[in-house]
């Protein structure tokens, strides 16, 4: 089990330390969304100016280049590893500039990403060139990817488009280089500003998805994710930058900080869009299962307790009894009577502080051996009673019961959970053929 090197109380906020290379492997946990900004290996002696005084380009030994050869198997490594923990709809976006940018957008091809857009970030405000011989670089790229050709991404077309003055959003962001507000806990020499964070973000994720930046560094991205209620997991292997991630977390911890800041982010009308955006943005993931099976005379010990269990298998590299995806969810519900066609919702309901990973075996000596997981579920209070949540609702119209696989996890499974959307439809029309229901008896 991977330990964080810190893991925020609010839980939307883990921070990992040592070489993506060897953590990632490790991972057990697919994102909706990557940020990457990776070594650009631009490192190499060369000098630039900043404040009026001249600087040395060269970041940390990190950043060095050693070649063509090793910046493609670098970039091969590590998109890998990256794309192995995307689900399937997650979308990448990986920036840079001219030193490493190619590199990239070749291996995201070979990989099997789909380049969906290539977004040039222009600086308001760049560094002058000090040499005088080249143009002023004031751009850079950020390439935005989905995991696979077939299956389609996320997208807030109408956000963006109104962010642009109600014209489609252009692959050209004119946005400031970083502010010294955004330095409050400390330097680091690469850091992104949060305006350009936070329009990606909310481009390409839904309210509480969770978003990977495998290069943290000071952790903008985190940052960015968390100011718009998203959840974030950062790795970097130098310490030094943790600290500084850690601390720009507890910062934002402080609600008129946190409000603050909102009213800051550049490429905005009005300082109050963002803050009025994220009040109105619905959750979807907020009603999104249920669980299953608590016998009446067991709801009372379920109410008084505030974790939880799920059990899983994997069968052909797939996860097979989370089809509703328990991690995209924010509350749970009990119902009850598991025996009879008709199940009552209790009304009972508590918001998900945590789920986790808690033990993985594999099974052998079958035919095909198959993966069994534990999924730990904290809340984060225990269960409260809604009275508008307490119905009769036929089981059967939660599962498509005309489909083969759909038929299966029914039976296995029934109903570890079920998307509320199913859920809400089912009540819509809630019509329970008393003659013909059945005792379903499933095995679970
Ligand atoms: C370009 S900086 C990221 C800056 C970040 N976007 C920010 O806003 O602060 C890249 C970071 O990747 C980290 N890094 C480089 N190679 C790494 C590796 N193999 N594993 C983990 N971290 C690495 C460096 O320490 C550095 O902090």
């Amino acid at each position: 089990m991977l330990k964080p090197y810190f893991k925020s109380d609010d839980n939307n906020f883990y921070l990992l330390h040592g070489d993506i290379l060897e953590l990632l492997p490790q991972f057990d946990f697919k994102f909706d969304m990557v940020f990457a900004d990776p070594p650009y290996f631009l490192s190499n002696g060369g000098m630039s100016v900043q404040n009026g005084t001249i600087v040395s380009v060269n970041k940390g030994s990190w950043d060095k280049s050693h070649g063509f050869d090793y910046i493609n198997d670098f970039n091969r490594k590590w998109l890998s590893l990256v794309r192995d923990k995307m689900k399937d709809g997650a979308t990448i976006w990986v920036s840079g500039t001219m030193h490493n940018i190619f590199s990239v957008g070749q291996i995201l091809v070979e990989l099997g990403f789909k380049i969906l857009n290539v977004v040039t970030w222009e600086k308001t405000n760049p560094p002058p060139n000090f040499s005088c011989r080249y143009f002023t670089c004031s751009t850079e790229q950020i390439i935005w990817a989905r995991k696979s050709e077939k299956v389609p991404h996320y997208f807030n077309y109408e956000l963006m488009k109104e962010l642009n003055g109600n014209r489609q959003m252009k692959d050209v962001w004119r946005l400031p280089a970083i502010q010294s507000w955004e330095k409050s806990c400390g330097k680091h020499p690469t850091q992104k500003p949060l305006s350009l964070l936070i329009r990606l973000i909310l481009a390409s994720t839904k309210c509480r998805a969770w978003i990977l930046d495998p290069f943290t560094g000071s952790s903008t991205t985190g940052i960015a994710a968390n100011l718009t209620d998203r959840r974030f997991t950062g790795i970097d292997m130098e310490l030094d930058y943790l600290e500084i991630s850690k601390n720009r977390k507890i910062e934002i911890n402080n609600p008129s900080v946190a409000e603050t800041y909102k009213t800051k982010i550049a490429g905005f009308t009005q300082q109050t869009k963002l803050p009025d955006f994220l009040q109105n943005e619905t959750d979807d993931s907020e009603l999104k299962i249920v669980l299953g099976f608590c016998r009446t005379k067991e709801i009372s010990s379920l109410k008084s307790r505030n974790t939880f269990y799920f059990h899983a298998i994997e069968s052909n590299k797939r996860i097979v009894d989370f089809p509703t995806g328990i991690s995209d969810s924010k509350r749970l519900y009990l119902y009850s009577d598991r025996n009879t066609r008709t199940i009552q919702l209790t009304g009972y309901s508590a918001e998900i502080g945590s789920i986790q990973l808690k033990h993985k075996s594999t099974i052998k000596g079958k035919e095909q051996s198959k993966t069994e997981y534990y999924y730990e579920v904290i809340l984060k209070d225990n269960f409260t009673m809604e009275e508008s949540m307490s119905f009769e609702i036929d089981i059967y119209k939660l599962f498509d019961m005309s489909d083969e696989k759909s038929r299966e996890y029914f039976n296995k499974y029934i109903p570890a959970m079920v998307s509320f959307d199913k859920l809400q439809k089912a009540r819509q029309d809630l019509t329970i053929d008393k003659e013909t229901g059945s005792d379903i008896n499933p095995k679970v």
